[in-house]
């Protein structure tokens, strides 16, 4: 099932980054858009197989964040390695917006197949999670003939205009680009760890509760209901903190989306294809079925694909209403099928299982330090939350000791990556083994413990 592994720890042999690696970070600062939201460690890649990293001067990383939860297969999986190459010796490009091959019916009915959707779907092939979005936003305008939007605070769901529009997880998302283009109102996220008034900790009643009075207060003030055209969700919120919503809260947001005519956008980007242990997030929920859910990341195990699946009734826009030259490459669209075929094949069973074994060490470790506030999650997807654990306020986020402990836990050789203002996501190739998680906790454990001053 999975790569080889021989290695069985990272191994660090220079002074990090080492000089090739510099030169590459060098290059870059100067002919490279300084917008890219790098962290404050600098990792340079020079291959990688399976959950190891390999940079230019030979040092070697436990890899635990998979590309930003992309790799679902572990680094150039040889089963998709090998149906890459075949396709690229068969047909690279055609232009499905104009022309026909099969990879596209074939994967729309696997995700027919898959997706949490109620009935026959249809799906528009995209490159990327915001251009997934910005298909459901326009699919969504299209159908209801609405133009509102309901999100949720530090929600993220890419960096394109009307992607943008929705996107509030960092005040560096949207600084210096003033008015956003769609009318979006966004509610707090029902988050059981920090109640959005409190700060405190309380209960998945309490929060989901607080919410959905919230959103019924934005109905019957600045945003009928009537002229909202969809609800987006990250039924796991990613890069704001790896946080799931209460199922609670799922049940009634669906309740009300049926209502009111509204559509139940799900962002499976990041949380979809495996990552939670289950194929999709919403499958965490059980019952609880979208009209339009976005894929990318983990579907295509590293190549550059996103899928917006919808009810085939609601996909009922006219020729011409939207389309993408690269969208639904075959070569893309052929790692997807070997990707999915691989999750279904044990994978997805991996994630939940080895997570649950995560979850269990990190738990362990949050007993042992009180900075750990919170460990949460489901199967791979697991966010690790900084507190100040002491003092007046124990339950005060630390971000500066998150950032200490990704730093060094880079020069220990383990790859992990922050999301929200303070905390640690997990989010390793779904191959990850028992014994490789024994090794990434070891390292996590010392960088902890070296990090608390
Ligand atoms: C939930 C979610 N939606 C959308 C996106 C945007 O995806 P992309 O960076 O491929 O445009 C991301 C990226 O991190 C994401 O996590």
């Amino acid at each position: 099932m999975t790569p080889t592994q021989e290695l069985q720890k990272p191994s660090i042999k220079t002074a990090l980054p080492g000089p090739k690696s510099l030169e590459i970070i060098n290059a870059d600062a100067q002919y490279v858009t300084p917008s890219y939201p790098r962290p404050d460690y600098k990792l340079v890649a020079d291959h990688a197989q399976g959950v190891w990293i390999t940079d230019p001067d030979g040092n070697v990383f436990l890899d635990c964040n998979a590309g930003v939860a992309v790799c679902s297969t572990g680094h150039c999986h040889p089963e998709v390695v090998a149906a890459i190459q075949k396709q690229v010796s068969e047909l690279i490009h055609l232009c499905g917006t104009d022309f026909y091959y099969r990879h596209m019916p074939e994967l729309g009915k696997k995700l027919n197949e898959i997706v949490p959707i109620d009935g026959p779907t249809k799906t528009h092939f995209a490159n990327s999670g915001a251009e997934a979005i910005e298909t459901a936003l326009k699919l969504a305008m299209y159908h209801t003939r609405r133009q509102k939007f309901i999100a949720f605070q530090s929600s993220f769901h890419g960096r394109t205009l009307g992607a943008l529009s929705l996107t509030s997880s960092k005040k560096a998302q949207r600084l210096g680009f003033m008015r956003q283009p769609l009318d979006v109102v966004h509610i707090p996220y029902p988050n059981k760890f920090r109640h959005f008034i409190t700060d405190q900790a309380t209960d998945e009643g309490t929060v989901s509760c607080d919410v959905l009075t919230w959103l019924n207060k934005v109905f019957q003030t600045t945003t009928p209901p009537e002229e909202v055209a969809g609800i987006i969700l990250e039924v796991v919120q990613g890069e704001g903190g790896y946080v799931p919503a209460p199922t609670v809260f799922v049940k009634e947001l669906r309740r009300i989306c049926d209502e009111h005519g509204i559509m139940l956008i799900v962002d499976e980007v990041q949380s979809g294809m495996g990552r939670t242990g289950k194929m999709f997030a919403l499958d965490h929920h059980e019952g609880v079925k979208a009209d339009i859910v976005c894929m990318a990341k983990g579907l295509g195990s590293g190549m550059p694909i996103g899928a917006c699946t919808a009810r085939a009734d609601i996909m009922d826009w006219h020729k011409g209403a939207h389309a993408s030259t690269f969208g639904g490459n075959p070569v893309a669209l052929t790692a997807a099928l070997k990707t999915i075929e691989l999750l279904e094949g044990g994978l997805v069973e991996n994630s939940r299982n080895v997570g649950a074994y995560l979850e269990a060490g990190l738990n362990k470790l949050k007993e042992k330090y009180s900075v750990i506030g919170d460990v949460r999650g489901y199967g791979m997807m697991l966010g690790v939350e900084f507190v100040k654990g002491s003092g007046d306020d124990p339950h005060a986020a630390d971000a500066d000791l998150r950032d200490r402990v990704e730093i060094a836990c880079f020069e220990k050789g383990l790859i992990i990556l922050g999301c929200g203002s303070n905390s640690i996501r997990w989010s390793p190739p779904l191959i990850l083994t028992k014994e490789h998680v024994d090794v990434a906790l070891e390292i996590f454990d010392q960088a902890v413990a070296e990090s608390i001053h």
